[in-house]
């Protein structure tokens, strides 16, 4: 009996070390994995609270404003140049942190989840296809009581382009969204197609067509498309113009032009409060951006000023709040992500300036990758206080751009943020806040049954 309770005694003893260290094995094994490459609680995460004018924004609780830091070796010392070539690199742990799978798609279709935004998860519209609307812009249209999405439909297969390391899909068209609520998309077609045969013309299939436009002419009822229009090489450098009676098309291509004899590349549109509209492009393989009023019909470029001179800026987005006019500009770095910065002016022609980096919450890496995407628009946000805005972005995938995701997000606008000393003149702060996931706070039209209309 003695010799089993002892021999038992210590088969329980061996256990107990054994488990012992076992259990401080796995601690230790957590705590390496934790610093060497996955997700660190961030203590950058808490959120700002210069956005509680906008209480009524349904924003996302500070739980959802957790955002992981990627730790890996170097990180800290090379600015996170590793995080860029870990993002470029499909097969590194981080991409289903930002191309999660479509196990939790954004699906309008399914109840739960009810007009939240989360940023980077695949957007489902009404037939249950992923969006293709990228490098895009919304307008309002007030005929029709609607949002319209337009952008490029990259539905295609990603192939090595002619520039080394630029992926590029062919030109398959704009493609049009409407929405009632901004959350909801039903495909409305390629609204601007494709040339599958003429190889000389401007849509030729291998051709570029990239961040179309539509701004609403009430003077002609026309819809007007502004895009920038290149060749395989990007050195045609050139931007299109296409029309149409009906926001949902078809657009009939007019032609393409150097605007002012500049080449031309990243570009968007801005509509003024008096109808006057303005084309922003940029010149000089991108080392200045123009700034030209349109023609009353918006078919035609006519004066031209030079703004952000030797910038070296991409992905204008436009916007304007309290008789003043801001800027988000992307730097130039492909499909790869970098830090974006806000510019502001009194004039739309200039001067700008530059108030720096608007994106807030998260971590720095994500708020100088511009939470990994790149600007192509900025709309009033309906239904919330003035001076808010929701900012759109592209999250490029360079290896599938068709599964290119969105990044939408709220922006503020605060115009007596601060000045630097006392007397000096105040400097407007705006700032793009990261959310997990947020809704737009919706104002609904009492005298619409469908009780689905955002005022916009
Ligand atoms: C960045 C631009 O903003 C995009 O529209 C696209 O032209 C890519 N560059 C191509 O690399």
């Amino acid at each position: 009996m003695k010799r089993i309770s002892s021999s038992r005694n210590r088969c329980l003893w061996s256990v107990s070390v054994f488990g012992f260290m076992g259990c401080l094995y796995c601690i230790h094994l957590l705590f390496m994995i934790n610093q060497s490459l996955v997700f660190l609680p961030d203590e950058t995460s808490e959120f700002p609270n210069n956005h509680d004018h906008n209480d009524d924004v349904d924003l996302a609780s500070e739980e959802e404003l957790k955002f992981p830091t990627f730790s890996s070796t170097g990180l800290a010392t090379d600015g996170g140049a590793n995080l860029l070539q870990k993002f470029l690199d499909k097969d590194s742990e981080i991409r289903t942190f930002i191309f999660p799978d479509a196990t939790n798609a954004i699906d309008p279709r399914k109840g739960n989840d009810q007009f939240y935004y989360y940023p980077g998860r695949i957007w489902l519209d009404l037939d249950g296809n992923p969006i293709q609307a990228h490098g895009g812009g919304i307008l309002y249209d007030k005929i029709s009581r609607k949002y319209y999405w337009y952008g490029e439909n990259k539905n295609g297969p990603t192939k090595a382009g002619l520039i080394k390391d630029l992926p590029r899909v062919d030109i398959v068209g704009v493609g049009c969204y409407s929405s009632n609520d901004l959350w909801t998309w039903k495909n409305e077609g390629i609204v601007l197609k494709a040339e599958e045969t003429n190889k000389n013309h401007d849509l030729y299939k291998t051709n570029v067509l990239e961040r179309p436009k539509v701004i609403y002419n009430e003077e002609t009822g026309k819809y007007v498309m502004w895009m920038h229009i290149d060749n395989g090489y990007y050195n045609k450098a050139a931007v299109g113009v296409a029309i149409s009676g009906s926001p949902t098309g078809p657009f009939s291509y007019l032609y393409s032009m150097n605007p002012h004899g500049f080449d031309s590349r990243d570009m968007t549109v801005f509509k003024d409060d008096d109808g006057t509209a303005y084309l922003f492009y940029d010149s000089l393989h991108n080392l200045d951006m123009h700034v030209s009023q349109l023609s009353r019909d918006y078919l035609h470029v006519t004066n031209v000023v030079k703004i952000l001179v030797g910038k070296h800026r991409e992905a204008p987005a436009v916007f304007k709040h309290r008789a003043m006019y801001y800027m988000i500009t992307s730097g130039c770095t492909g499909w790869a992500p970098n830090e974006a910065l806000v510019h502001v002016a009194e004039s739309i022609m200039g001067p700008w300036e530059v108030l720096g980096n608007p994106c807030v919450g998260a971590n720095k890496i994500f708020r100088d990758a511009t939470f990994f995407s790149q600007s192509t628009f900025v709309l009033p946000m309906p239904g919330a206080p003035p001076g808010t805005f929701v900012f759109l972005a592209d999250r490029w995938k360079p290896e599938d751009l068709r599964d290119s995701r969105y990044v939408w997000l709220p922006l503020t606008v605060e115009q007596e943020a601060y000045s630097e000393s006392p007397g000096d003149p105040v400097i407007p702060e705006v700032s793009i806040y990261w959310h997990k996931r947020w809704k737009i706070p919706y104002k609904r039209s009492s005298n619409d049954s469908s009780s689905k209309f955002l005022i916009p």
